[in-house]
């Protein structure tokens, strides 16, 4: 459990870095970012992650390391044409822009503007603002109205889901039609600290009882969902990358 031993705790609400990594060793998480991950993340990130690390919903942050995983999986993809789905600040929004090529771009929902607008001077100072298009509301409403027009049938490369975990399957649903085959989609938080492998009659918060059953249910649709190739990866709350088959 990240939270420690208050299982009535919420468990992502630390403000200790055992909030960020579902590895059991504080010091080997340490060694991991002092050793390949910070050495690496460029400043603007690091400005940005820091500033973000005092505001009160700080914890929703995106890890350094998963950043630097979709940094890494854009390059690798060569995806040029991208959504992201729950920005808040946009540690993960300016890793992807960073990571995109000149003419890329990414559409990134979030239903809060305000929390975005603490990142906004980042993304300029980084030079990469010309790639965001931001767009407030609820991700539902905006990937619907994307999909209203067929030219955005199959039109991206690549989307990032870091919201609201219960509608995670309806977001599935939406970007395998937004997103191309050969495409990648890729879910944050898919084993929700752990959770989605405690007995049934752990001690929860609602919050996490609720989101630990979402995550639960979106695990076992993606592995039975013959549209995706799925990897679990545990870096962070859990990663699973999607590679659009059909
Ligand atoms: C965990 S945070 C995202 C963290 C971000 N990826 C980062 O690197 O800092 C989740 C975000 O999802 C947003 N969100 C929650 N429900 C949403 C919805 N229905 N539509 C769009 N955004 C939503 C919240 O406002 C919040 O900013």
């Amino acid at each position: 459990m990240a939270a420690g031993g208050d299982t009535m705790a919420q468990v992502h609400t630390g403000i200790d870095s055992s909030n960020k990594t579902l590895l059991k060793s504080e010091a080997l998480y340490k060694y991991v970012l002092d050793t390949s991950v910070l050495p690496h993340e460029p400043e603007c990130m690091r400005e940005l992650r820091l500033v973000t690390d005092k505001h009160e919903w700080g914890f929703m942050q995106s890890s350094p390391d998963e950043a630097q995983l979709l940094r890494m999986l854009i390059k690798l993809t060569g995806a040029r044409n991208t959504l992201e789905v729950g920005v808040f600040t946009g540690y993960s929004l300016l890793a992807t822009a960073l990571a995109l090529p000149e003419d890329g771009r990414v559409i990134a929902v979030d239903v809060d503007r305000e929390y975005y607008e603490i990142g906004r001077p980042f993304i300029e100072k980084a030079g990469v603002a010309h790639k965001v298009d931001f767009r407030e509301g609820p991700a539902l409403d905006h990937l619907d109205a994307l999909l209203a027009d067929e030219r955005n049938l199959g039109a991206f490369d690549f989307a990032f889901v870091d919201a609201d975990k219960p509608n995670y399957v309806r977001y599935h649903e939406q970007l395998l039609r937004l997103v191309r085959v050969g495409g990648t989609i890729v879910y944050d938080n898919t084993l929700w600290a752990g959770t989605v492998a405690l007995p049934p009659d752990t001690p929860l918060s609602d919050l996490d009882r609720r989101f630990s059953a979402a995550i639960r249910d979106l695990n076992a649709r993606l592995s039975a969902d013959e549209r995706v190739e799925v990897c679990q990866l545990a870096i962070a709350d859990g990663v699973t990358i999607c590679r659009r088959l059909i």
